[in-house]
């Protein structure tokens, strides 16, 4: 028996009790007479203390000892002559009368501490080392209790979890596939899936009316904070339903996990915000709504006057930022560097001042009066002591830009507290996309998205005006979700293909065995993913998902670990029937 307890578990009542630990060295101090090690495992730390009087091998033993040893220590529990309260073993220590070394440890590269003094590629490399520390084990523990209690709550409405192969064909989610070449079908390639969405719809039309899977999904993009190559989603599908439906079972998932993991309650309904008004207020499609500041369009409020930014631009818009009007020429021009970033994009900040006595002042008064910029202060909500900025450009650009000024003033304002949660379904989304780049349509979801049945009509006339039933949840900013009934009628998968620029052949051939399937009674359906990455990380209060993977990539989708990826020996190619060429500049 290599333990009788863990380093957690000892307290007062264990006193005079003879124990045995095993774990690592967090910390040895030598205070002449007397050893103190902290030993550690999954569970806690437990101060052990080699005494005066204890064993010469013992004392011998102990004096070996560095960080990160693998130790075993037998005796006897005791009460601590001086308690530490932060500590829940705290209370005792254990007089040590036997000391192993099971295992010698190097120095690690970096403290296995809360806050580590290890940079992020070091880190990474040594992730099993990163892994010991507190903050990411209470990582690991809180995706293990999520991906349980989702079980739990899938398990008592009636999912079935059902595994779907890895190498399959490519997927429709939109981003690169990662391709996997077969050694018995040379020069044919494997995708890994992006998401299981067609096995999904296959396991609908085998009749599994309710389908669930916490699945590894692959996707070659632009990696970012919330951004992996290979994530998990929690994929869901059911038959015989519509949106409401799909809504009202995984609303109550999100708020049993709510209440399960966090004890977060909501006992009102998520709201719901349709895709035009999101994009409206918030410029986005997931907007935070911990926090106001919705946007008001100014456009022909702020024509007219011979202010050629404004007279000329497609779309003005403000925002009214509470008790701003404070800010500073200097801040203000922060928020002007903010804005004109290449990655937000905007061409210049016109703000409006609206101090506490009523009077207003305006980087564009050589314009305006002070009583048509009191107009615009009224029409955006703004109040004595606020500050209105406004934006203006093409309509796109000028509200994905007072977006990222929202935000960048909501963390400013301490309006974006990671405490708070503010959940939200987004709704009816457009089914397509025009792209002006290859002046055609995408699917703004995936090609399998139904159109509302009152939009069918506009396929004819205005393709981008039709709605879907697609819907994102969203919390705090972050896409946590996302699905949508699909079509299971053939002829309207048809037309969907046809309008996102598939030949009949080429439809055939990616999506042929969707489509034969469908001739076989498909039941209506629908389903949803939530990005279980973004879930955990949103739960622990965490910007980045890396931290509840317990092997990630870093950006350039490497792992520093096991250095993949990697070059294969001239033998493996032959095999596969490749031949490498010399990368593209
Ligand atoms: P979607 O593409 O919206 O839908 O993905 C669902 C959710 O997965 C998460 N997600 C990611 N998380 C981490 N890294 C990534 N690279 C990444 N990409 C997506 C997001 C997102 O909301 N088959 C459909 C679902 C359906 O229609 O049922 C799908 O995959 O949180
Ligand atoms: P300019 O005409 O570039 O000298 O800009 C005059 C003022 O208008 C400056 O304060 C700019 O920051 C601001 N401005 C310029 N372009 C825009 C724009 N597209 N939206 C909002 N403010 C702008």
């Amino acid at each position: 028996m290599y333990r009788s307890h863990t380093c957690g578990q000892l307290r007062s009542r264990d006193v005079n009790t003879t124990v045995t630990l095993a774990g690592w060295v967090q910390k040895v101090r030598n205070l002449g007479a007397m050893t103190f090690i902290d030993l550690r495992d999954r569970y806690g730390i437990t101060q052990l203390v080699v005494e005066e009087h204890s064993a010469e091998e013992v004392k011998q033993t102990a004096a070996q000892l560095g960080r990160e040893f693998v130790i075993q220590a037998t005796g006897k529990v005791i009460e601590r002559a001086s308690k530490n309260p932060r500590m829940e073993t705290g209370d005792i220590e254990v007089s040590v009368e036997r000391l192993v070394i099971l295992n010698r440890a190097q120095t690690p590269p970096f403290t296995i501490e809360d806050n580590s003094d290890g940079g992020d590629d070091l880190r990474m490399k040594y992730r099993y080392l990163d892994l010991r520390r507190n903050p990411l084990k209470n990582a690991m523990i809180l995706r293990h209790k999520m991906a349980q209690s989702i079980r739990t709550f899938l398990d008592s409405e009636g999912f079935l979890e059902i595994e779907t192969p890895y190498l399959i064909k490519s997927t429709p989610e939109g981003a690169r596939d990662f391709v996997v070449p077969s050694r018995m079908n040379p020069n044919e390639f494997y995708a890994l899936p992006q998401s299981p969405q067609t096995f999904k719809q296959l396991l609908m039309v085998a009749g599994y009316d309710k389908y669930f899977q916490i699945v590894r999904c692959f996707r070659d993009e632009d990696l970012r904070a919330d951004r992996q190559p290979e994530f998990t989603q929690i994929d869901c599908e059911m038959s015989f339903v519509e949106q409401e439906d799909v809504l009202e079972v995984f609303e109550r998932m999100a708020k049993f996990m709510f209440k399960n993991t966090l004890g977060v309650e909501f006992d009102y309904p998520f709201r719901r915000m349709p895709w035009s008004e999101a994009m409206a207020k918030y410029g986005s499609d997931k907007p935070d709504i911990r926090f106001g500041m919705e946007f008001c369009e100014l456009t022909s409020a702020a024509q007219g006057n011979g202010f050629s930014v404004f007279d000329s631009a497609e779309y003005v818009g403000a925002i009214a930022a509470p008790g701003c009007a404070s800010y500073t020429r200097k801040q203000i021009d922060e928020l002007t560097e903010f804005i004109k970033r290449p990655q937000v994009g905007a061409k210049g900040l016109v703000w409006v001042r609206l101090e506490a006595d009523g009077s207003v002042k305006s980087s564009v008064d050589k314009f305006y009066s002070p009583d048509q910029l009191r107009k615009w202060a009224e029409m955006a909500g703004a109040r004595p002591g606020d500050m209105l900025f406004l934006v203006a450009d093409k309509r796109k650009r000028a509200l994905s830009a007072l977006c990222e000024l929202r935000l960048e003033l909501g963390e400013r304002l301490g309006l974006r507290d990671k405490s708070k949660f503010a959940p939200l379904w987004v709704v009816d989304f457009p089914l397509l996309e025009w792209d002006d780049e290859t002046q055609r349509f995408y699917a703004m979801h995936h090609p399998f998205t139904s159109p509302k049945p009152e939009d069918i009509p506009l396929f004819d006339t205005d393709p981008g005006k039709i709605r879907a039933n697609a819907y994102d949840f969203v919390v705090n900013g972050v896409e946590v979700g996302g699905g949508s009934i699909r079509i299971h009628d053939a002829q309207l998968q048809h037309r969907m293909f046809d309008i996102l620029g598939f030949t009949p052949e080429k439809a055939e051939e990616q999506f042929g065995f969707l489509m034969n399937a469908f001739k076989f009674g498909a039941p209506p359906h629908g389903g949803l993913a939530f990005g279980f990455d973004r879930f955990c990380s949103l739960f622990g209060g965490a910007d980045s998902i890396r931290d509840y993977i317990a092997f990630p990539k870093n950006n350039s989708g490497r792992d520093m670990m096991i250095d993949a990826p990697s070059p294969i020996d001239k033998a493996q190619l032959d095999e596969l029937c490749l031949t490498l060429t010399e990368p593209k500049k």
